[in-house]
């Protein structure tokens, strides 16, 4: 069992610097919760702090119900996998993962049987008497994943693992990750800046920016109703399209040189903002061919099952759509295209707007 309480935590350095403001969740035993957000956000202080490697400013830390605030690091039954791996370049990958045991002066035949139990899981049986050198850059990331699983933590904590590794081993480890969650079913708290890591491995997403939590949800939630415009910028590759200053009137939401039709639903969901300016969200595989908005296309970048259409709409606003298929078109073109799915943001606040839930 494995139950995470973050209560109200926050943290300001030394410098007076404060790098997370009243962090709260509950993570569920067995739960894979990955923190994403840009560079900066406060990530890895919240990890940090969680592991115990830094001092929790205010706030409580709960662990199966036990307050862990002041706990030290060494006593809180969790383990940390780091990006740059740190491991010892003189053990063998059989020493690296029995290191902590060793160190606990665990009965060596226990140890042994640790170490062979995790190098099957993570396919490193074949690699044990070599030394990390001879490994590549994935198999020593497994290796700093084996040395976390012989403690059997009752918490695993990763920050960014996967970043030292090229595209092609990074979509191995993150789906080796996920299989690994789900044979030890052991509570994992994860940190990526990389929005397709958390859209892929979380059980839920916790969104941050600039030390605040944006929303927590699951992908899905986080994808199709992100609650502000700084989530839906976010969560989405390529990014949403966003048009400010959209005026909601005659049963249209009129921009600066177009026009957008709603449905009978949509104008339901803004019937308080009659009159006023919202902006409109639209993602760009939202965006269809065959339609009345005229765009002025600029470049088409062929990505073999899909095309992305860079372009203006009215006067000089951006857009992307992202169609199926592979389609031609180049600068200068004018493409008709149309809108489907909608998000709509309060100007002021850029939270979403969003029909009561009934
Ligand atoms: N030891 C530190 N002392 C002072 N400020 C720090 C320290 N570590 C991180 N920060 C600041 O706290 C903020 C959050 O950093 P961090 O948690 O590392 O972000 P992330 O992991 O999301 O990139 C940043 O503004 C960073 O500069
Ligand atoms: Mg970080």
């Amino acid at each position: 069992m494995a139950e995470l309480k973050l209560q109200h935590l926050d943290k300001i350095y030394d410098n007076k610097v404060q790098a997370v403001y009243d962090f709260n969740m509950d993570v569920a035993d067995g739960e894979l919760i990955v923190l994403v957000g840009p560079s900066g956000c406060g990530k890895s202080t919240t990890l940090r702090m969680v592991a115990g490697l830094e001092d929790i400013s205010a706030g409580h830390l709960l662990l199966d119900g036990r307050d862990i605030t002041q706990t030290p690091a060494k006593d809180r039954d969790m383990a940390m996998v780091f990006q740059n791996y740190a491991l010892y370049g003189h053990m063998t990958i059989y020493e690296n993962m029995a290191f902590s045991l060793t160190l606990r002066k665990e009965d060596p035949n226990v140890i042994h049987k640790k170490v062979l139990a995790a190098a099957e899981i993570l396919g490193l049986t074949s690699q044990l008497n070599k030394k990390p050198a001879q490994l590549s850059g994935g198999q020593r990331q497994r290796v700093a994943m084996g040395r976390s699983i012989v403690r059997n933590p009752k918490v695993f904590l990763f920050d960014e693992p996967l970043s030292n590794l090229d595209a092609k081993l990074r979509g191995a480890t993150r789906r080796e990750i996920l299989l690994l969650h789900k044979r030890l079913k052991a509570t994992m708290l994860y940190v990526t800046h990389d929005q397709t890591e958390a859209l892929t491995l979380a059980d839920r997403i916790v969104c941050m920016s600039m030390g605040h939590v944006q929303q927590i949800g699951t992908p899905l939630e986080l994808y199709d109703k992100p609650a502000n415009t700084f989530v839906a910028g976010f969560i989405g590759l390529p990014p949403m399209n966003f048009y400010n200053g959209m005026g909601f009137e005659d049963g249209k939401l009129k921009g600066n040189g177009f026009e957008v039709e709603l449905s009978d639903e949509e104008k339901d969901t803004l019937k308080d903002y009659y009159g006023k300016e919202i902006i409109l969200g639209v993602r760009p595989e939202d965006v269809s061919a065959d339609g009345n908005l005229q765009i002025r296309v600029t470049n088409n970048e062929n990505l073999g099952m899909n095309t992305l259409v860079h372009g203006y709409i009215g006067d000089n606003s951006h857009i992307v759509a992202k169609l199926r298929g592979w389609e031609e078109y180049h600068n200068g073109d004018t493409a008709a295209m149309k809108f489907g799915r909608k998000h709509f943001f309060d100007k002021d606040t850029t939270n979403a707007i969003r029909k009561e839930e009934k």
